[in-house]
C-alpha cells in the first residue's frame, strides 16, 4: 500500500498569504497544514509516500518535508506541470505508483478521524475503490454520491447543479490500480479538469465496485481565509494540550488550556485557551484569547487578540480586539490603543500596518 498526497493546488482564495508560502504549509494548531494529512498516513503504518506538488511550489514544500523521515519512510516528490485536475495528478504519478493499490488524500483536508478505519475496511473488502463522504448542508461545491439501501455507490457527480444527496466527498480516497485505466479514459470536465470524481464514476460503469465510508466528526477543506480561522479553531480545540514551558510572570493569569513553548515570556497579561503560543515570543500588558496560535518570534504589546492566527516574528502593540484575523510572518501592526471595535485583518508576510 502506498499513499499519495496532493498538494499542487495554487491556494488562490487564500492570498495574499499564498503569494509567498503555499497553502499546504500554511499553519493549522502551530503545524502546517500538509504535516497533519502526513499523521494520518504515519498513523495508518503507511510507509511509502508521494507527494504531488506544483512546479512554483515543490521546492518550498521538499524543503519542509526533507527526507520525511519524521513520518517513519520516504517521501517521494513528483511534479505536477500544469494543474489539470486531481485525475492528472494521479497520472503524473503513476511512475511512483506503478500496480500498488493507494490511499489518496488531499493535502487541503483535515479529518478528525484520521484514516486507520477506512484503511481497515479496504483491505477487509475486494471493492476497487472506497470513497469518504460527509454530510453537509449544501453539497454543489462538492463531488456528490448517490448510494443504494445497502451503502453501495451508484453514481458520482463533481459540483451538481441540483444535488441527488447531501452525501460529499472529502478528499480521502483508497484505489487498486484500477482506477489508472478509468483516469485514461476520461475526458477533461467544464472546468477544463481531469476530474477524480469522473474517473471513478468510470469504475462504476464499467460493473467494478466502489464503497463509501461515512465521515461523521468534522472535515475541514481549507479553502479559504475563513476556512483557515475556522480549522485553527476546530483543531486548536480538539487537540491542545495544557503545558506551560515558557516564562510567565506573578501578574499574569492563565485561564482553560494553555500551551507556551520554550523561551516565551509572558508578563502582565490574561491568557485565556484554548491557546498556543509557540517559542521565544513575548507577551505583554496583553489578553489573548480563545483559539488563538501565536507562531514563533513574535511580540505582542499592549494588545487584545481573539480567534486569530499570527506568524513567525510579528510585532503588534496597542492593537485593541484584534479577532478572526491572519497576520502573515515579519508583519509590523501598531495601533494608538483605542480602536473601540473589532478589527479583522488578513495580511501577507512582510506589511506593516499604522492605525491612527
Ligand atoms: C475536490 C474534488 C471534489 C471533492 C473536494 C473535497 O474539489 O473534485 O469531488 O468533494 O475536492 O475537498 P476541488 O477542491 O478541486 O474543487
Amino acid at each position: 500500500m502506498k499513499a499519495l498526497v496532493l498538494a499542487a493546488g495554487k491556494g488562490t482564495r487564500l492570498k495574499p498569504l499564498t503569494n509567498t508560502i503555499p497553502k499546504h504549509l500554511l499553519p493549522v494548531a502551530d503545524k502546517p497544514i500538509l504535516f497533519h494529512v502526513l499523521d494520518y498516513i504515519a498513523e495508518a503504518g503507511i510507509k511509502d509516500i508521494g507527494i504531488v506538488v506544483s512546479p512554483d511550489s515543490g521546492p518550498y514544500i521538499e524543503e519542509a518535508i526533507g527526507t520525511g523521515s519524521q513520518w517513519g519512510g520516504g517521501v517521494t516528490f513528483i511534479v505536477q506541470p500544469q494543474p489539470l485536475g486531481l485525475a492528472h495528478a494521479v497520472k503524473a504519478a503513476q511512475g511512483f505508483l506503478g500496480e500498488s493499490p493507494f490511499l489518496m488524500l488531499l493535502g487541503d483536508n483535515l479529518i478528525q478521524e484520521g484514516v486507520k478505519d477506512f484503511l481497515a475496511e479496504f483491505r477487509a473488502s475486494s471493492s476497487d475503490a472506497r470513497i469518504l463522504l460527509r454530510e453537509v448542508p449544501d453539497p454543489r461545491a462538492f463531488g456528490v454520491a448517490e448510494l443504494d439501501s445497502s451503502g453501495k455507490v451508484v453514481h458520482l457527480v463533481e459540483k451538481p447543479r441540483t444535488p441527488k444527496s447531501n452525501l460529499a466527498i472529502v478528499g480521502v480516497y483508497l484505489f487498486t490500480p484500477e482506477i489508472h485505466k478509468a483516469i485514461a479514459r476520461i475526458t477533461p470536465s467544464w472546468r477544463g479538469e481531469l476530474e477524480i470524481t469522473d474517473a471513478i464514476q468510470e469504475l462504476l460503469e464499467t460493473g467494478k465496485e466502489i464503497r463509501s465510508h461515512l465521515l461523521r466528526g468534522w472535515w475541514l477543506d481549507i479553502a479559504s481565509n475563513d476556512g483557515l480561522i475556522e480549522a485553527n479553531h476546530v483543531v486548536l480545540d480538539a487537540l491542545l494540550k495544557p503545558n506551560v514551558e515558557g516564562e510567565v510572570d506573578a501578574q499574569s493569569r492563565i485561564v482553560g488550556r494553555v500551551q507556551i513553548e520554550e523561551g516565551t515570556k509572558v508578563e502582565n497579561s490574561l491568557l485565556q485557551g484554548p491557546l498556543l503560543i509557540a517559542a521565544n515570543c513575548v507577551i505583554r500588558n496583553s489578553s489573548i484569547r480563545p483559539f488563538t496560535n501565536i507562531r514563533a518570534g513574535t511580540v505582542v504589546e499592549d494588545s487584545s487578540l481573539e480567534r486569530s492566527v499570527i506568524l513567525e516574528d510579528c510585532r503588534i502593540s496597542r492593537i485593541n480586539h484584534l479577532a478572526d484575523s491572519v497576520i502573515g510572518r515579519n508583519t509590523k501592526l501598531a495601533g494608538q490603543g483605542r480602536t473601540p471595535e473589532k478589527i479583522k485583518l488578513f495580511i501577507g508576510d512582510d506589511c506593516q500596518v499604522e492605525l491612527e
